[in-house]
């Protein structure tokens, strides 16, 4: 009889379970064979148990017939290196200054550490990954990046990305996992904010949905203030957001990037926080409305 009992009782929850997974039957298929660029931001980066989480959301993601590219930043890491060095870190408007020196430890941390890190956490699941830099088949060209006429150094600005070598690997079945170094005609290195690739490598590959993870709520009204986030924002008004110090650092060029990637044909763009366990899972698979959507007003 108690047997019985307990049998009925896992019969809900397994039924609950399958219910479960029903739900998300409609976005699995919505988003079947799509492209998905994730931008996973070095300051999300940093706690293992977190890390795992992303991860495993992307391994959900490509099991259930996604495509899912990963673009990463390492902006923390670069400082923690860089003073580690005794060598202090300059921004201008969320661009790291970048001499000789600081480039050199930016690659080596990037397209090193932090991409192989990825690659490695991607085969602990069980999932193929590539790890390449911009470097690599030439995949982003990048020249000077001079802000407001300014020389901050080895910051590069995107003039194309070639998608072959992230196509092929997509078809052969891995996740590519891309680091944001980008070469010029000349052989030199770029350091590229990720935000940017992100958002070029999303436009290049057609991608239906770029996602930023990142280390806050979405973009705060008030930065403060955590309750502050502004759930949806018009391409139309980052502009302004930015002119008025709403939005300032790290958050500028994300956005920018967020306005592009809309206007160069990318259909869905979020600004997610890295730090809430399987934010992924809760915005591609449930109408959860977390983080941060950028919209063009028509819509
Ligand atoms: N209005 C705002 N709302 C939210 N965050 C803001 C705002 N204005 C500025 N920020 C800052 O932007 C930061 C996010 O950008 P940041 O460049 O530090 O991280 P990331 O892009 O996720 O990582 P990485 O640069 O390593 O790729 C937040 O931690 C916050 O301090
Ligand atoms: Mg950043």
């Amino acid at each position: 009889m108690e047997n019985t009992v307990l049998k009925e009782g896992n019969m809900d929850k397994y039924i609950n379970q399958a219910k479960t997974l029903l739900e998300a039957l409609p976005y699995i298929q919505q988003f079947n064979n799509k492209i998905v660029v994730i931008k996973y931001g070095g300051s999300a980066m940093i706690d293992e148990d977190l890390k795992k989480s992303v991860i495993k959301d992307i391994t959900m993601m490509k099991m259930v017939g996604m495509k899912p590219v990963v673009v990463h930043g390492g902006g923390k890491k670069i400082s923690e290196t860089l003073a580690k060095m005794g060598k202090e870190s300059v921004f201008l408007d969320g661009l790291r200054v970048t001499d000789d020196e600081t480039m050199e430890i930016a690659e080596m941390v990037l397209s090193g550490n932090i991409n192989k890190g990825i690659v490695q956490m991607f085969h602990e699941q069980g999932i193929p990954a590539v790890g390449i830099s911009g470097k690599d088949a030439n995949t982003i060209i990048a020249e000077k990046k001079m802000p407001e006429g300014k020389d901050i150094g080895w910051v590069g600005e995107i003039q194309k990305v070639n998608p072959e070598l992230m196509l092929t690997l997509m078809e052969e079945g891995f996740v590519p996992v891309i680091a944001p170094i980008a070469t010029d005609e000349h052989h030199h290195t770029y350091n590229i904010n990720a935000d940017y690739v992100a958002s070029a490598v999303g436009v290049a590959l057609k991608a239906e949905k770029v996602v930023y993870l990142t280390d806050v709520e979405g973009v705060l009204r008030n930065i403060n203030d955590p309750d502050s986030v502004l759930s949806r924002i018009a391409v139309e008004d980052v502009d302004r957001l930015i002119d008025n110090k709403v939005i300032q650092g790290g958050m500028i060029p994300k956005l920018q990037n967020c306005k592009k990637s809309i206007l160069e044909g990318v259909n869905r763009v979020h600004i997610l926080d890295g730090r809430q366990e399987h934010c992924l899972l809760l915005e591609l698979f449930t109408n959860s409305g977390i983080g941060t959507m950028i919209y063009k007003s028509e819509e």
